[in-house]
Parts: structure tokens; C-alpha cells; sequence
């Protein structure tokens, strides 16, 4: 049989056994609305309740504080519109970041024809946001800082502790979409000093589909989806019972597995990183170094084509990716790396490696084979230079 490795794990990741053998019976036998007064919906609440507990401990916060959504991107809609419609009176002026995902960009697209105003602070070279640039943007109108915990294209962790400090003290609400951290690295919503806090299940082995907000008590909120007044009036809709028991499970697993788990990939990441940049000249990895997490490599390499080296990766059997693959059918250089400040070309010649818990060793020397072997291969029939 060929050989199949995934090394995509930030696109998406598969579901553990152990997800999937505590969601299947709320699939058939407990089927139950959560609404219901009978013990059908009793039996579903009760699996309600408890999948938001688990959440809750994974972030260090109160199961009242957790909210059900359909996934990372109704919860950025969620934090960023329910906040911002809400606090208006208050003030206009949001700031973010310029490597945010879509789902926080295209929010504040949004926002911005309804009157808002943003401020997109760029990173350094690292893939940074700088605290005092951040502090330096803050107006007496700013009601809503929004900055990611890690990067999905580079990995980069920011500095969400510092900005938190900052965003306590001016009394401006902080939300963070940390679908790419929360599950993977310890993720403690008062450690990071966040108001609001976006993850999704199908990031760390749960199902797709299924994500939570939270929302720190005495936040005042308002809806984007409105009806029966599920989830405190904040998210209408029958909740999807088998998909929040999913995401619970996966939860409580990442919370059991996250120390060894860290040291495991970093120790793999590092071993590939290193392989790949002493065989390959004119090659680089894309973002902070140091603040990364421990399972993401985005490599840079000079005279060739990303989607070229995806495809021939994939005729070997090793799923990358190259920039997002929310973006991969764009055809423009990722907006991350160009926040970098790369060279149009140098942005081409990308690849994404986010490695999980099938990944070994000899995963990682494989992949790193067949990178060295693709680069070398393009770089003798490219047309990009040399
Ligand atoms: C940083 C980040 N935010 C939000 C999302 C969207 O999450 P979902 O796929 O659950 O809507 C993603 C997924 O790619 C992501 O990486």
C-alpha cells in the first residue's frame, strides 16, 4: 500500500477513536432535543452540561462562560460582531492584526461598512504583533482588540499576555481566536487576560463542524443568530448534541496528552527543520523561531513553486499544505507572508508542515527526504530564477 502521512494537521485533524465512541450513541439512541422536559431531553442536556465543563477546564474557565457554535468562524463573528454592535455607543474603533484568518478580516470588513472603524497593525519580520505599537493604536474610542493566539500559516504565538495587560488597563474588551493553540498548547484565559476566546473542534481530533466562544462573566454580548434562545439567548438553534459531546471528549484528551505531546512534535519539528535547511540552500523557515508552536513549519524555499512541491509531496504520499487552505484556491500570495515583508517570488515558494499525534519519526525523515528531493527536483527545471 503507498504510503499516506498527514502533515496538514491546521487545516483540519482526524477524530480520535475515543471522540467518536462517545458521540455515536447521541447520534441514535440518545437522540434527544436538550430542550426537551421528558428524559430523552434530560439525557441530552445532561451530555450538554457536561461537554461544556470539560471545555471549560481545558481554559481554565467556568462551564457559564462557554458557549456552543457551529465552529472558529461563528465564533469570531460572534466575539467580534456581538461585541462591537453592542459597546457602539461607546466607541467605534476596533484594532486587530494584519495575519489574522479570514474569519476575523472578513468580520471586520463588515464592520467597517457599518460605521466601524479598524486599525490592522502590521508584524515585524518575525511574525509579531509589538505590544507598544498595539498600546501606541489604542484611542479613547477603542472598544475591541482582537489578536490571535497563533498564527495558522506561520505558527507564531503572540504576545496575547502582554496585549491582555494592556487592554485591562484601558478597559477595552480582548478577544483572542486561539483555534489554532487551544487543545495543543495551554491555553488559560486568565493567564492571557481575555474577555473573549474562539476555538473549534475539528483543530484538536474532534468533529467539524462544532467550536465554542467564551465569554468572560459580565461581558455584555449580543447575538448574531437569533430564535428559541439557546445557549443564554447567544446562539439560537437545537444545539448539535453528538458534535459538542465530540468536542468535549477531544477536550479532556488534549488536556490529558498536552505536555508530552508538546515535547514529542517539537522534538520532530526541530529534526525536520533542521534536516531540511542544511540540505537545501537558500531555504528558511517563516515566522519567530522561538515563539512558534511546537508541531508548525512553514518553509521558504527560493526558485520554486509551493503548489509544484504540494503535488509532488502528495504523489509520495505527504499531505501539506502551502499558505491556508482556506486560501489555498486564491491564486494572490498569502497575506501573511506578504505582512512579512517577503518578496512577491519568496512568497511562491512556501510550504506548511503541521505535524499531530500519527505523525513519528520516521514520518518526519520521510517528509524531510521527499521535501529535499521535490526542491532540488524544481529547482533544476525552474523557470522562477537561477
Ligand atoms: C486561526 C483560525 N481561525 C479560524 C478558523 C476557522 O475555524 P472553523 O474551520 O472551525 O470555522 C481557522 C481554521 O482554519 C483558523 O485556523
Amino acid at each position: 500500500m503507498m504510503t499516506r502521512i498527514y502533515m496538514d494537521h491546521s487545516a483540519t485533524s482526524p477524530v480520535a477513536p475515543e471522540v467518536l465512541e462517545a458521540m455515536l450513541p447521541y447520534f441514535s439512541q440518545k437522540f434527544g432535543n436538550a430542550s426537551s422536559l421528558h428524559s430523552f431531553g434530560l439525557e441530552a442536556k445532561e451530555a450538554l452540561e457536561e461537554a461544556r465543563e470539560k471545555v471549560a477546564n481545558l481554559l481554565g474557565a467556568d462551564p457559564e462562560e462557554i458557549i456552543f457554535t457551529s465552529g472558529g468562524t461563528e465564533s469570531d463573528n460572534l466575539a467580534l460582531k456581538g461585541i462591537a454592535r453592542l459597546h457602539r455607543q461607546k466607541g467605534k474603533h476596533i484594532i486587530t492584526s494584519s495575519i489574522e484568518h479570514p474569519a476575523i478580516l472578513e468580520v471586520c470588513r463588515i464592520l467597517e461598512k457599518e460605521g466601524f472603524e479598524v486599525t490592522y497593525l502590521p508584524v515585524g519580520s518575525e511574525g509579531l504583533v509589538d505590544p507598544a505599537a498595539l498600546e501606541a493604536a489604542i484611542r479613547p474610542d477603542t472598544t475591541l482588540i482582537s489578536i490571535m493566539h497563533a498564527n495558522n500559516e506561520i505558527g507564531t504565538i503572540q504576545p496575547v499576555e502582554e496585549i491582555g495587560k494592556i487592554a485591562a488597563e484601558k478597559d477595552i474588551f480582548l478577544h483572542t481566536d486561539a483555534v489554532q493553540t487551544a487543545g495543543k498548547i495551554p491555553v488559560d484565559v486568565d493567564r492571557l487576560g481575555v474577555d473573549l476566546l474562539s476555538l473549534s473542534g475539528h483543530k484538536f481530533y474532534g468533529p467539524k463542524g462544532v467550536g465554542a466562544l467564551f465569554i468572560r462573566k459580565g461581558t455584555k454580548i449580543e447575538s448574531i443568530v437569533q430564535g428559541g434562545g439557546h445557549e443564554r439567548s447567544l446562539r439560537s438553534g437545537t444545539e448539535n448534541i453528538p458534535g459538542i459531546v465530540g468536542l468535549g471528549r477531544a477536550a479532556e484528551l488534549a488536556g490529558q496528552e498536552m505536555p508530552q505531546e508538546m515535547e514529542r512534535l517539537t522534538g520532530l519539528r526541530d529534526r525536520l527543520a533542521g534536516y531540511v535547511l542544511d540540505q537545501v540552500p537558500e531555504s528558511w523557515i517563516n515566522g519567530s523561531m522561538t515563539h512558534r508552536l511546537p508541531f508548525n513549519l512553514n518553509f521558504g524555499f527560493k526558485y520554486v513553486e509551493g503548489e509544484s512541491m504540494l503535488l509532488y509531496l502528495d504523489a509520495k504520499g505527504v499531505a501539506v499544505s502551502t499558505g491556508s487552505a482556506c486560501s489555498s484556491h486564491k491564486l494572490e500570495a498569502s497575506h501573511v507572508l506578504r505582512a512579512l515583508g517577503l518578496a512577491p517570488q519568496d512568497c511562491h515558494g512556501s510550504l506548511r508542515i503541521t505535524m499531530g499525534r500519527s505523525n513519528t519519526s520516521e514520518d518526519a525523515d520521510y517528509a524531510g527526504r521527499c521535501i529535499v528531493e521535490a526542491v532540488q527536483r524544481f529547482r533544476g527545471i525552474s523557470a522562477l530564477g537561477r
